[in-house]
């Protein structure tokens, strides 16, 4: 059998005022394969975003990338990794700096990696805007003249700098006006077939979770509940609360309808 890209083996978070708030998770994730997570606010989804990250280290449990216990690194063996596990948050103006025209925003992992080159950088930034389909006469604009998607845009053409395999997506589009949702989870699905990404995708819209996710994780105060393919999960919940998200989110998109 070949290794997985990323192998998640009871992993436990509890943070110092002793929620625990992940407890005994496991999962794995193929190349070229998007796992959803999903479950209610508290669940502990963004909590296994951090810790396979390593953003958190985790009280207890396995977390290996490419067959590397991740877990077992120190800092500096971490940050030679990093560049491989990119994560792509909810807020997109807030994950970009102000400042920062989308250029520069682009460009700055790689010359924080020291990976920049003045001469073949700016055609690389070029090639990473036309990668996420963002007219390259937006790269001066500052992420104030852009809209929410083309920030996302932005944020994803970041991640993608750094030649990733796994993107960890904690709601890419949650913030999003839902008009442009579709437009960047066709992007996700699009980058992960053409660069063969691993993506651990988070979310609450079960409608957009169909259509981008292969296998689904419900997760309900730290535990998967339930897991299988998208398909089979929405066809025939086993679990009474997966049974509840769908018709909660079937609701909701009869109410925004
Ligand atoms: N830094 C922290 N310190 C203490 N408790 C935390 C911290 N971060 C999260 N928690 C708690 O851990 C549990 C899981 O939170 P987490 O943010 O992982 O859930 P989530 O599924 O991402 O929720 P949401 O859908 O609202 O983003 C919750 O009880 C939360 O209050
Ligand atoms: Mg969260």
């Amino acid at each position: 059998m070949t290794t997985p890209l990323l192998e998640v083996r009871d992993l436990t978070v509890r943070y110092p005022t002793s929620v625990l708030a992940v407890d005994r998770v496991s999962f794995t994730l193929a190349a070229g394969e998007t796992l959803a997570l999903v479950g209610g606010s508290g669940s502990g989804k963004s909590s296994i975003a951090a810790a396979v990250l390593m953003l958190r280290r985790p009280e207890a449990g396995s977390v290996r990338f490419e067959g590397r216990e991740l877990t077992a690194l120190d800092e500096r063996a971490l940050r030679r990794l990093r560049p491989a596990l990119q994560p792509v948050f909810q807020d997109p103006y807030g994950s970009l700096s102000p400042r920062l025209r989308a250029h520069d925003a682009i460009a700055e992992p790689l010359r924080v990696q020291g990976r920049w080159d003045p001469l073949t950088g700016p055609a690389r930034v070029r090639e990473l805007l036309d990668l996420v389909r963002l007219d390259p006469g937006l790269a001066r604009r500052r992420p104030y003249e852009l809209s929410g998607g083309q920030c996302q845009r932005v944020g994803i053409a970041r991640a993608l700098a750094c030649e990733p395999r796994l993107l960890v997506l904690d709601e890419p589009v949650s913030a999003l006006d839902p008009s442009v949702r579709a437009g960047i989870v066709n992007l996700l699905n699009e980058l992960r077939d053409e660069l063969g990404l691993g993506q651990l995708f988070i979310g609450h819209d079960l409608a957009l979770i169909r259509h981008v996710a292969h296998r689904v994780a419900v997760l309900r105060h730290g535990r998967i509940i339930e897991t299988g393919p998208a398909g089979q999960v929405w066809a025939a919940p086993a679990d009474p609360y997966t049974r509840e998200l769908l018709a909660a989110g079937d609701l909701l998109a009869r109410v925004v309808q």
